[in-house]
């Protein structure tokens, strides 16, 4: 499928994530702290929306029941998931947030 653009980098501020669709994917785009990664937006416990929780540095918190996933790596760093989520590769072209899904 290629990069496709998702979102602009003034819409997604420092410390937040915004969920976009792809396909027939949910794909949370977070600003860690100025760093832009994107996961898939379903928590791997019970799918709650991920793009709902905070985001505190590179760790974002499931808003459910406090499940924690690295957004840079998709690696779930507390319980009760335990299962990473999928990561995209995104690139900036200005201020164009793009992700290859
Ligand atoms: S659904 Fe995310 S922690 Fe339970």
């Amino acid at each position: 499928m290629g990069y496709v653009t998702v979102a602009r980098l003034p819409d997604v501020p420092a410390g937040t994530a915004k969920v976009v669709t792809v396909g027939d994917r949910d794909i949370a785009i977070c600003n860690a702290d100025g760093r832009i990664c994107a996961i898939d937006n379903i928590c791997t416990h019970d799918e709650g929306s991920l793009d709902e929780g905070d985001l505190d540095g590179f760790e974002i918190e499931c808003p459910l029941h406090g499940a924690r996933f690295d957004v840079r790596t998709g690696e779930a760093t507390e319980a009760p998931a335990f299962l990473p989520v999928d990561t995209f590769p995104v690139r900036l072209e200005g201020e164009e947030i793009q992700v290859e899904v």
